[in-house]
């Protein structure tokens, strides 16, 4: 059986937790491939509402198996907050978890120094989520990490090798460095992860593959944000395309089954970075408070704009989406007119193909589109879609050239339309 992925098309926060809690029943497994607690991922249900950081968002349901790859990076001390909280909550976490032995560590000074890093950009900086996310990353690709597998050997070892090296790169940055408190804690965290199932997690997924167990990998982050294809240097530290599922959990690209795109029916970004389709004005916030965009985690503003086809156009192509899932579709139902950027204007000359820098002399060409003017969070059938925003899917997939398989109208599991049993 192959293996099916499902990853952000944007700038993040797209609304991959609900969609993959919405799917997870057609799955025996689901595995995180990347990123770590700089995500938030929210599911809603049954009234109440949950935030995930590293722990995938397959372990609402029946039992599935949920990994965390070697292509995440842990927090051992946000890993056990969530953990504990989710218990609390009843679910049977230490049954379903597993984690690979390969994933790599954040360590308090990691934190330090992406504060710190940030601090030097000065107006410049990133907008980081302060997590530790591209020091962590560093080390790995740098050769100096630590991975879950060292807490059971030598480990105290290694971490005051690599504390050290931290502490005098901080001080070297004019830092005082003082971590007595997250270090204890840190380190009370690393014993609480023992109890655990620590995996060679590329040996146990292809012996899913083998067996024909359907597995589904979580994607962090949106394409937008990927190391190489993102807005560079505004991005994550890590390939949240479809190829990170492949270097992040070991499996094969041959391999790979649908991959599932999802975007938002309008755009959103958090942190520094240009954004083509920006909204500036009354619409932008229109949209930011229709839309409750504030980060999950951070509670940072995000940033909102039209739809940005050029943009989805060339994720598309990276990822080989099979499949369309728009989000938030009920956030534009007030709007009389809804706005498509299907093309930029590059110092006076008009494209469709995605620039290198889109940070200057970008000017949007819009498509005006009717809006709906109809309250779509109670429909259930696609049937019951306004002409106007058949309308709408439509024009996106003809211009996308991909379909649009699934529609949310609402943060709910049941606000979901799926069209593949309804055309
Ligand atoms: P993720 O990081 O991709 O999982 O997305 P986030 O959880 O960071 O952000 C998505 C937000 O939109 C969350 O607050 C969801 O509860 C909410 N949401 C998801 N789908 C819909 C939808 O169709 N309509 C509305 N109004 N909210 C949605
Ligand atoms: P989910 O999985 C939205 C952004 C940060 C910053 C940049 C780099 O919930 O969609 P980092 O801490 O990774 O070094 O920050 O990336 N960013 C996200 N934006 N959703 C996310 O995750 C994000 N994770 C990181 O705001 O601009
Ligand atoms: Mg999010």
């Amino acid at each position: 059986m192959k293996v099916d992925v499902l990853l952000g098309l944007q700038w993040g926060d797209e609304g991959k937790g609900k969609v993959v809690d919405v799917l997870t029943p057609h799955y025996d497994v689901v595995a995180r491939f990347q990123g770590g607690p700089n995500a938030g991922h929210t599911l809603e249900f049954e009234g109440k509402k949950y935030v995930l950081r590293s722990i995938p968002s397959g372990i609402f349901q029946h039992g599935q198996v949920n990994i965390i790859g070697n292509g995440v990076v842990l927090d051992p001390v946000l890993f056990r907050d969530e953990a504990e909280s989710l218990m609390q909550s009843g679910v049977d976490l230490k049954h379903v978890l597993k984690i690979s032995r390969k994933a790599h560590l954040i360590m308090p000074t990691h934190r330090l120094l992406d504060a710190a890093y940030e601090k030097l950009k000065g107006d410049a900086k990133i907008g980081t989520t302060g997590k530790g996310i591209g020091p962590t990353y560093t080390d790995k690709v740098s050769r100096n990490g630590l991975r879950v597998g060292d807490i059971f050997c030598n480990f105290d070892e290694k971490y005051s090798i690599a504390k050290k090296r931290h502490v005098n790169l901080l001080e070297a940055l004019g830092e005082t460095v003082d971590i007595a408190e997250a270090e204890a804690k840190w380190l009370d965290a690393i014993e609480y992860l023992k109890q655990y199932d620590i995996i060679d997690s590329e040996f146990v997924v292809n012996k899913y593959i083998d067996e024909d167990k359907k597995i589904l990998c979580e994607g962090a982050q949106g394409s937008m944000l990927d190391v190489d294809f993102g807005s560079y240097p505004f991005v994550t530290s890590s390939n949240t395309v479809c190829a990170g599922a492949c270097a992040g959990l070991g499996v094969a690209p041959g391999k790979i089954g649908e991959v599932y795109g999802i975007f938002k029916a309008y755009c959103t970004r958090v942190g520094s970075g240009p954004f083509p389709t920006e909204l500036h004005d009354e619409t932008g916030a229109r949209i930011r408070d229709i839309g409750h965009e504030y980060g999950a985690v951070t509670g940072r503003e995000r940033r909102c704009g039209w739809i940005d086809l050029v943009a989805l156009r060339y994720t598309i192509m990276l990822n080989g989406v099979t499949q369309l899932i728009m989000m938030k579709s009920d956030v534009l139902d007030g709007f009389p007119v809804v706005k498509v950027c299907n093309s930029y204007r590059v110092n006076g000359v008009e494209t469709r193909d995605f620039p290198y820098d889109i940070e200057h002399g970008i000017e949007p060409v819009y498509t005006e589109m009717e809006g709906w003017n109809m309250d779509m969070t109670g429909i259930t059938s696609p049937e019951q879609f306004p002409e106007q925003f058949k309308a709408y899917i439509s024009y996106l997939e003809q211009e996308l050239n991909v379909p649009i398989t699934i529609i949310s109208v609402g943060p709910d599991r049941k606000q979901t339309i799926d069209l593949r049993n309804n055309r």
